[in-house]
Protein backbone atom coordinates (compact mmCIF):
# COMPACT_ATOMS: atom_id res chain seq x y z
CA UNK A 1 0.00 0.00 0.00
CA UNK A 2 1.52 3.29 -1.53
CA UNK A 3 0.34 6.50 0.46
CA UNK A 4 -0.88 8.48 -2.81
CA UNK A 5 0.93 11.94 -3.58
CA UNK A 6 -1.88 14.67 -2.38
CA UNK A 7 -1.39 18.84 -2.34
CA UNK A 8 -1.50 20.44 0.83
CA UNK A 9 -1.34 16.65 2.80
CA UNK A 10 1.80 14.91 2.25
CA UNK A 11 4.13 17.07 4.08
CA UNK A 12 7.01 15.92 6.03
CA UNK A 13 5.00 15.03 9.00
CA UNK A 14 2.17 13.01 7.29
CA UNK A 15 4.59 11.20 5.70
CA UNK A 16 6.93 9.79 8.55
CA UNK A 17 3.07 9.00 10.10
CA UNK A 18 2.12 7.26 6.81
CA UNK A 19 5.42 5.30 6.76
CA UNK A 20 5.05 4.21 10.55
CA UNK A 21 1.13 3.06 10.23
CA UNK A 22 2.17 0.71 7.25
CA UNK A 23 2.66 2.61 4.09
CA UNK A 24 5.61 0.81 1.80
CA UNK A 25 5.90 4.21 0.33
CA UNK A 26 5.50 8.01 0.60
CA UNK A 27 5.18 10.88 -2.22
CA UNK A 28 5.46 14.31 -2.19
CA UNK A 29 2.61 16.52 -3.09
CA UNK A 30 3.27 17.28 -6.75
CA UNK A 31 5.83 20.39 -7.08
CA UNK A 32 6.33 22.65 -9.58
CA UNK A 33 8.64 22.35 -12.37
CA UNK A 34 8.53 25.82 -12.96
CA UNK A 35 9.33 26.83 -9.32
CA UNK A 36 11.56 24.27 -9.09
CA UNK A 37 14.02 25.30 -11.85
CA UNK A 38 13.36 28.84 -11.10
CA UNK A 39 14.46 28.19 -7.69
CA UNK A 40 11.45 29.25 -5.87
CA UNK A 41 12.02 29.02 -1.91
CA UNK A 42 8.90 27.67 -1.26
CA UNK A 43 8.90 25.41 -4.07
CA UNK A 44 12.52 23.75 -3.46
CA UNK A 45 11.65 23.54 0.36
CA UNK A 46 8.45 21.11 -0.66
CA UNK A 47 11.69 18.92 -1.69
CA UNK A 48 12.83 18.08 1.51
CA UNK A 49 12.96 14.72 3.65
CA UNK A 50 14.15 12.50 5.79
CA UNK A 51 15.42 8.72 5.61
CA UNK A 52 13.31 7.92 7.56
CA UNK A 53 10.37 8.49 5.22
CA UNK A 54 12.52 6.30 2.54
CA UNK A 55 10.89 5.00 -0.02
CA UNK A 56 10.12 8.12 -1.26
CA UNK A 57 8.91 9.41 -4.55
CA UNK A 58 9.19 13.47 -5.63
CA UNK A 59 6.01 14.17 -8.05
CA UNK A 60 6.75 16.84 -10.55
CA UNK A 61 3.94 18.99 -12.57
CA UNK A 62 4.49 20.94 -15.36
CA UNK A 63 3.91 21.71 -19.39
CA UNK A 64 6.71 23.04 -20.41
CA UNK A 65 9.15 19.68 -21.06
CA UNK A 66 12.77 21.47 -21.18
CA UNK A 67 12.03 23.08 -17.50
CA UNK A 68 10.71 19.86 -16.38
CA UNK A 69 13.98 18.29 -17.36
CA UNK A 70 15.89 20.76 -15.72
CA UNK A 71 13.37 20.38 -12.55
CA UNK A 72 13.85 16.71 -12.65
CA UNK A 73 17.65 17.13 -12.68
CA UNK A 74 17.56 18.99 -9.47
CA UNK A 75 15.33 16.61 -7.96
CA UNK A 76 17.36 13.55 -8.67
CA UNK A 77 20.00 15.33 -7.03
CA UNK A 78 18.83 14.65 -3.95
CA UNK A 79 18.51 11.08 -4.58
CA UNK A 80 14.45 10.33 -4.71
CA UNK A 81 13.89 6.81 -4.84
CA UNK A 82 10.85 7.27 -8.20
CA UNK A 83 10.50 10.74 -9.50
CA UNK A 84 6.93 10.76 -10.65
CA UNK A 85 5.46 13.22 -13.59
CA UNK A 86 1.95 14.19 -12.57
CA UNK A 87 -0.34 14.10 -15.68
CA UNK A 88 -3.68 12.80 -14.09
CA UNK A 89 -4.38 16.28 -11.78
CA UNK A 90 -7.95 17.40 -13.16
CA UNK A 91 -7.93 20.54 -11.14
CA UNK A 92 -9.31 23.61 -13.12
CA UNK A 93 -6.48 26.08 -12.48
CA UNK A 94 -3.92 23.28 -13.52
CA UNK A 95 -5.45 21.95 -16.32
CA UNK A 96 -6.13 25.85 -17.84
CA UNK A 97 -2.25 25.76 -17.64
CA UNK A 98 -1.67 22.45 -20.21
CA UNK A 99 -0.55 20.90 -16.39
CA UNK A 100 -1.59 18.04 -14.97
CA UNK A 101 -4.70 16.00 -17.39
CA UNK A 102 -4.06 19.24 -19.13
CA UNK A 103 -0.45 17.51 -20.71
CA UNK A 104 -2.57 15.72 -22.75
CA UNK A 105 -4.77 18.06 -24.39
CA UNK A 106 -4.55 17.81 -28.43
CA UNK A 107 -1.73 15.23 -27.93
CA UNK A 108 -1.13 11.49 -27.97
CA UNK A 109 -0.45 10.41 -23.88
CA UNK A 110 2.43 12.38 -22.43
CA UNK A 111 3.66 13.06 -26.40
CA UNK A 112 4.82 16.89 -25.61
CA UNK A 113 7.30 15.38 -22.73
CA UNK A 114 10.73 14.05 -24.23
C1 LIG B 1 -6.63 16.69 -1.23
C2 LIG B 1 -6.09 15.85 -2.37
C3 LIG B 1 -4.93 16.26 -3.01
C4 LIG B 1 -4.41 15.50 -4.06
N1 LIG B 1 -3.25 15.88 -4.64
C5 LIG B 1 -2.69 15.10 -5.59
C6 LIG B 1 -1.40 15.40 -6.12
O1 LIG B 1 -0.74 16.37 -5.73
N2 LIG B 1 -0.91 14.56 -7.07
C7 LIG B 1 -1.61 13.44 -7.50
O2 LIG B 1 -1.10 12.71 -8.39
N3 LIG B 1 -2.79 13.13 -7.01
C8 LIG B 1 -3.34 13.91 -6.05
N4 LIG B 1 -4.53 13.56 -5.51
C9 LIG B 1 -5.13 12.27 -5.90
C10 LIG B 1 -4.68 11.19 -4.92
O3 LIG B 1 -3.28 10.98 -5.01
C11 LIG B 1 -5.37 9.84 -5.19
O4 LIG B 1 -5.01 9.38 -6.45
C12 LIG B 1 -6.85 9.96 -5.13
O5 LIG B 1 -7.21 10.57 -3.91
C13 LIG B 1 -7.51 8.55 -5.24
O6 LIG B 1 -6.99 7.75 -4.21
P1 LIG B 1 -7.51 6.27 -3.98
O7 LIG B 1 -7.21 5.53 -5.25
O8 LIG B 1 -6.69 5.78 -2.81
O9 LIG B 1 -8.97 6.38 -3.70
C14 LIG B 1 -5.08 14.30 -4.48
C15 LIG B 1 -6.24 13.91 -3.81
C16 LIG B 1 -6.74 14.66 -2.79
C17 LIG B 1 -8.00 14.18 -2.09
Amino acid sequence: MLAAPMAGISTPAYRLLARRFGAAMVYTEMISSHGLAYKNKRTTDLLSFTAAERPLGIQLFGADPEIMYQAARLASAIEPDIIDLNFGCPVKKIVKKKRGSGGFEGYGPGSSIG
